[in-house]
């Protein structure tokens, strides 16, 4: 009736019939005799029980539920005989399925214990570490008459425990007389650990002969076929154990961990072996408790953190990354800039196309800054970037302005600039690469080949060409501001090209209007500019010539000597008065060179460098000088005339130095850098 409730209606004409239904549907659930018995759940079962023991409405018998501290027994209701009529101990076989639920994953506590004893009463027994089977008092003590196999989850060391998850078989006592951590043994050999409080089903199969006295103890995940090797296998001596009429059962004890001790199916057999359990009958263990829920839940909410936080500390390290990134690229760009486009380079394609700024990319240490080679990510273009640093924002927009003008500049003997970006402290300059490198190594570094006149004369046309295209080929005036050797780079066909330009304004507009800022280099300042710190086409000429003496001397306008810092304008001056200025050309031209042409040159040098600015050729009248197309004039005798000419160079640089004492540091910083 009560577990047929459909088919009591079908049944309901013939109540013999029913009966016999009723019964014959029982034994399908428990099947009891002498010899055994089966219990396939335990729902009805007739069962002795105590303290938390109790079966469940789904029909599992609960040995605890989760109460601290407190056991629970459940014995077959009759005892059964253990011992032969020769007064020897009887086989038996018994199979259960456990399951040992605690509301903790890690912990529990404590276990179960399968029992035959004498008695079902012990009251006197403790929960706990002595799984409600003994108590201080009697632990260990033969007239128990207890036999058990224990399934421990605590380690409990008074009783000598191998770990907090074994199996053991004790006689009288806790103290295990053998023990195995809980698992089984597969069909390879191979050992496979169980957690015995992992929640899940197991089965166990206890088998003891009584001929041999062999006690096995196997043990195997619910539902498994059982292992042929036995996890326990040993001689116990049971004859002074069992007496003649002993109770069969279980005993459980939980300890300061809630923990649900199940069993949910029990066969037993004298004399044979156990029936097999039936595991389509089995009661499914209930869903886990509130607390194990709660638990859950609160681990959930750990762990759903734990992911969070994981995820927010990757977002903040990406952002972190992110802003390095943007950092390591961060540049300078204002509004007014979007109309130099075509003129502002990303920071970013600067820094790949240079590898960085590597070292090895390195090429040239100016007065202003380094230069890198590159090429450009995106074109393969090779350039030159020019690191300037460069503080102050004051006048940017117009130096920005003036850079981009620059840029539209185009003629073969002017290095292209192609581009500027701006950093925090720091201007770019982007030009168009020279693989020849600067004039001023291939004439002053001695480890490089000398510079035949030929090639020395083609590069002083084409600076001279630059410059006129500067100062009178192109739409408005430019003043270089900063003619030398240094400046003059050579492309891959040894063409001189000026570089650098307008650099000089950058500082300009970078410094206190209120002090007279000059910069150029020295040896090549015009006297004039040095005075009122006034560029004009007329200064370039003066550098202009510096530079034509410096290329035929193959000195540098000003050589610091054991007398005096040598002037070279003033030696080669000498020299032309004295009617021996080719004297003054570089030894490295050798013997072969043509004396005109240097001479021309020389003079031309002289000339250009005159103090006076209206005394010198215009950069056409220069033009027409090299090519030719006009004679040199003779140099005036008031060139020479000591009323004219009322200082020398050294004692206007001496004079220079005095009238702006507050650019002396960058006029020295210019001639130590550029003047290696
Ligand atoms: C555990 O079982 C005992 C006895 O049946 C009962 O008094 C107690 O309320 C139960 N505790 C829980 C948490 O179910
Ligand atoms: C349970 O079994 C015992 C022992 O066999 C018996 O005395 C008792 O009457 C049974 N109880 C029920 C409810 O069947
Ligand atoms: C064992 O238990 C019996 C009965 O309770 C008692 O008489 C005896 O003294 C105990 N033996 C030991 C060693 O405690
Ligand atoms: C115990 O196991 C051994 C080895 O597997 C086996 O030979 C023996 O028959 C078993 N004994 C019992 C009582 O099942």
């Amino acid at each position: 009736m009560f577990f047929w409730p459909n088919m009591q209606k079908l049944l309901l004409p013939s109540i013999f019939l029913g009966t016999l239904l009723i019964i014959s549907s029982f034994q399908t659930f428990a099947t009891c005799s002498n010899d055994g018995f089966t219990f396939n759940g335990f729902a009805g079962a007739n069962l002795s029980l105590d303290g938390l023991a109790s079966i469940t409405s789904d029909g599992l018998l609960q040995l605890t539920n989760t109460t601290k501290v407190m056991k629970g027994h459940a014995f077959h209701p009759a005892p059964l005989p253990f011992k032969s009529r020769a007064g020897r101990p009887r086989s038996f076989s018994t199979t259960f399925a456990f399951a040992i639920v605690s509301a903790y994953p890690d912990f529990s506590g404590h276990g179960i214990a399968f029992l035959l004893s004498p008695t079902t009463d012990f009251s006197a027994a403790l929960a706990g570490q002595y799984l409600g089977l003994f108590n201080s008092n009697n632990n260990g003590n033969s007239s128990n008459h207890v036999f058990a196999v224990e399934l421990d989850t605590i380690q409990s060391s008074e009783f000598q425990d191998i770990d907090d998850n074994h199996v053991g078989v004790d006689v009288n006592s806790l103290r295990s007389v053998y023990s195995h951590t809980a698992g089984y043994y597969d069909d390879g050999g191979s050992f496979r650990s169980l957690t015995l409080h992992s929640g899940q089903p197991m089965q166990v199969w206890i088998d003891f002969g009584g001929e041999d006295m062999r006690l096995n103890v196997t043990l195997s995940p619910l539902r498994t076929p059982k292992p042929s090797r036995p996890l326990l296998s040993s001689t116990v001596d049971l004859s002074a154990v069992l007496l003649d009429s002993m109770y069969v059962g279980f005993s459980s004890s939980t300890g300061s961990i809630r923990t649900s001790h199940y069993v949910l199916g029990w066969s037993f057999k004298m004399d044979g072996v156990a029936e097999p359990l039936d595991y389509s009958k089995l009661p499914p263990l209930p869903p886990r408790s509130d607390i194990t829920k709660s638990k859950r839940k609160w681990k959930g909410l750990v762990i759903w953190s734990l992911a969070s936080f994981c995820v927010v500390l990757m977002v903040v390290t990406a952002v972190v990354l992110l802003l390095l990134r943007r950092n390591r690229y961060a540049e300078l760009v204002e509004e007014w800039e979007h109309e130099y486009g075509p003129h502002h380079f990303s920071y970013r394609d600067l820094y790949r196309a240079t590898r960085g700024f590597k070292d090895e990319e390195l090429v040239g240490l100016g007065g202003f800054g380094r230069v890198y080679r590159g090429v450009l990510p995106t074109s393969n273009m090779e350039v030159a970037v020019k690191r300037v640093s460069h503080e102050s924002r004051q006048g940017m927009k117009e130096f920005v302005a003036e850079i981009v003008s620059i840029g539209q500049l185009r003629h073969r003997n002017v290095v292209q600039l192609f581009g500027y970006c701006r950093r925090k402290g720091e201007l770019l300059l982007v030009y168009d690469f020279m693989p020849n490198g600067s004039l001023d190594k291939l004439l002053h570094d001695p480890t490089q080949p000398a510079l035949d006149w030929a090639r020395r004369f083609q590069v002083i046309k084409g600076v001279a060409s630059g410059l006129l295209y500067l100062h009178e080929d192109w739409e408005r005036v430019v003043v270089h501001r900063d003619i030398k050797a240094s400046n003059v780079l050579l492309d891959g066909e040894m063409n001189g090209k000026l570089g650098d330009f307008g650099l000089a304004r950058l500082y300009d507009h970078g410094t206190d209007p209120h002090t007279t800022h000059v910069v150029g280099t020295m040896g090549y300042l015009a006297p004039e500019a040095a005075r009122t710190g006034k560029a004009t086409t007329k200064t370039d000429v003066f550098a202009f010539g510096a530079f034509l003496l410096e290329v035929a001397c193959g000195r540098r306008p000003v050589e610091p000597a054991a007398e005096g810092d040598l002037v070279l304008v003033d030696w080669v001056l000498e020299h032309w008065k004295r009617g021996s200025v080719l004297a003054t050309r570089d030894p490295r031209l050798g013997e072969e060179y043509p004396a005109e042409e240097v001479e021309l040159v020389l003079t031309l040098g002289l000339l250009c460098s005159h103090p006076l600015p209206e005394a010198r050729p215009s950069m056409r009248q220069v033009m027409q000088y090299l090519d030719g197309s006009a004679a040199l004039p003779e140099l005036s005798p008031t060139y020479m005339s000591p009323s004219i000419l009322p200082l020398k160079r050294t004692e206007w640089l001496d004079d220079y130095i005095l009238s702006f004492p507050s650019s002396v540091a960058t006029v020295s910083t210019c001639s130590v850098s550029e003047g290696r």
